[in-house]
């Protein structure tokens, strides 16, 4: 049944390690945990989820300033979260249910604990000193350039390092400096890492800022963010800079090398058409590259079809798009999108799951998507991450109990306040519950050609109604998704298609799945549905 690729076809699930599953109860999810909770996510049967892959954000052996995306040993699992006997175990029980594994790559930086680190800021002359980015201040005293640090907390990506009177660069904290592309043996360091991981058996992996590692080499200022014609962030030089499709060819070359393996890079670049040269040029760079620009549209049945239409336009023949609407970095759409009554987020979080299930291209879940959770509320004194991004990572609500069914113990972030009520426990065994739905959405899919692999046409709107048509051969179904929170009608009828289809999915469970006219049809507050034609 399977055309083409599986990550082409398959939904895959983030799972932020730490926030998952606590197996012993010290308030840090784990990789034991993560294995006890495999058959939830796909046990074979539409009784579970049904995810075709799931991406571990980083596991390693960290300070956790970023909480792992400071690395300090590629090649290992920090014991908080278990042991590499740990991780094989959580493969083969992947691997047993059919669910492939792709984990967090982080090339741009290492922790400043990594021994690479250690060694080249020992001394001027360490053979690792040039593995990072050291500069000589300038006469008075100040870095070499205006580059900032993404996290705007920290300011400038310089920290002068006094014992060799040198700055080194960091794009994000001081405990993360960058390394240095430019060098061969960095080029050959980051390859090893890469086949220890694809050695081990992972099925691919998620590329850390996959639009950095290369940066101009006279480190030149950044125009300033507003006069800058070509980026609207203002980063013409430490970013996107061209030798980083070199780098990517490199990874590609090497996942080549190994089968079906893949890679998604988190690309940071708002302009499609920028964007898509991720792929490259002979489609040889990465297999998908996140669309931030979708994350980041305001819910407005017009905008996402804006979004989707132009993606559709700028992508090179046979590359794949995927679309996403939350992860660890960003407040999840439940709350985002949420009106201020606490009810609309619910209600358009079921839209929103229709519209990432019935899409051209690979979508991506984030653990806690499929159960409504909301972004948890962490008081001053619980923070703990620099760039506010503790809310959407608070722990999974599995039931209803004091730790959540997360642990036993004190959890690292505070449970999110709506955890008695909305939990996997309680949506599990009812029909009308938005877990219910995704795993409706998501079995639906794998039994549908239109839906994995078929064209997608968006069709003239009602007002607040995104449309479009999903073909592959025989198969036609019409998705039309209301964004409004009042009735509308699309005369779909008037558009050249059949003045009758048959409802098979609908976000509103007591819509009944039957025939429909379709000149109008007829939809309910935030409803989307999906007929077939
Ligand atoms: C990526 C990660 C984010 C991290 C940053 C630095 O954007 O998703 O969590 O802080 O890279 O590694
Ligand atoms: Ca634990």
């Amino acid at each position: 049944m399977a055309v083409g690729d599986w990550w082409r076809h398959g939904v895959i699930y983030q799972i932020y390690p730490r926030s998952f599953q606590d197996s012993n109860g010290d308030g840090i999810g784990d990789l034991p945990g993560i294995t006890s909770r495999l058959d939830y996510l796909n046990d074979g049967t539409p009784v579970s989820l049904g995810v075709d892959a799931i991406w571990l954000s980083p596991f390693y052996p960290s300070p956790m300033a970023d909480f792992g995306y400071d690395v300090a040993d590629y090649c290992d699992v920090a014991p908080e979260y278990g042991t590499l006997a740990d991780f094989d175990e959580l493969l083969r029980q992947a691997h047993r249910r059919g669910i492939r594994v792709l984990v967090d790559f982080v090339p741009n930086h290492t922790s400043d604990r990594h021994p690479w680190f250690q060694a080249s800021r020992s001394s001027r002359d360490n053979p690792y000193r040039d593995w990072y980015v050291w500069r000589d201040p300038k006469l008075d005293g100040s870095p070499r350039n205006n580059w900032r640090s993404y996290f705007p907390a920290v300011g400038g990506a310089w920290t002068f390092d006094a014992a060799t009177a040198q700055y080194y660069l960091h794009s994000f904290l001081p405990q993360q400096p960058d390394l240095n592309w430019w060098n061969p043996e960095v080029r050959a360091a980051m390859h090893d890492v890469l086949r220890f991981w694809l050695d081990r058996g992972v099925d691919g992996v998620r590329i850390d800022v996959a639009h950095k590692m290369a940066r101009d080499p006279d480190l030149r200022d950044n125009p300033p963010p507003l006069a800058s014609g070509e980026s609207s962030s203002g980063r013409r030089y430490d970013e996107d800079w061209p030798e980083v499709h070199t780098i990517l060819r490199g990874f590609r070359r090497l996942l080549d090398g190994y089968g079906d393996r893949m890679a998604v890079g988190e690309v940071g670049i708002y302009d499609p058409a920028r964007l898509v040269r991720y792929f490259g040029e002979a489609l040889d760079e990465l297999h998908l590259a996140f669309n931030f620009a979708f994350l980041t549209q305001p819910w407005r049945a017009d905008a996402f079809r804006d979004s989707v239409d132009l993606y559709e336009r700028v992508l090179p023949a046979g590359a794949w798009p995927t679309y996403t609407l939350s992860n660890h970095d960003n407040p999840r759409a439940r709350s985002r999108y949420d009106g201020g009554d606490g009810r609309s987020g619910l209600r358009r979080a079921r839209v929103a799951a229709m519209l990432l299930l019935t899409l051209r291209g690979t979508p991506f879940l984030y653990a806690g998507e499929e159960i409504g959770q909301a972004d948890g509320e962490v008081p001053p004194e619980r923070v703990v991450d620099v760039h506010g991004r503790d809310p959407e990572r608070t722990p999974l609500q599995w039931d209803g109990s004091r730790g959540a069914g997360f642990t036993t113990g004190d959890p690292w972030l505070p449970i999110g306040s709506e955890a008695a009520s909305v939990n996997v426990a309680a949506q599990r065994d009812d029909p009308a519950s938005i877990l219910s739905l995704y795993r409706q959405l998501i079995w639906y899919r794998k039994g549908s050609a239109a839906l994995r692999w078929g064209s997608y046409r968006s069709i003239g709107t009602a007002p607040g109604v995104f449309a479009f048509l999903r073909e592959a051969g025989t198969e036609r179904l019409l998705v039309a998704l209301n964004f409004g929170d009042e009735p509308a009608a699309l005369d779909a009828g008037s558009l050249g298609l059949p003045s009758v289809g048959r409802v098979e999915r609908s976000t509103e469970a007591a819509r009944p799945l039957a025939a429909c006219p379709l000149a109008p049809l007829e939809l309910g507050p935030d409803e989307g549905v999906v007929v077939r034609l």
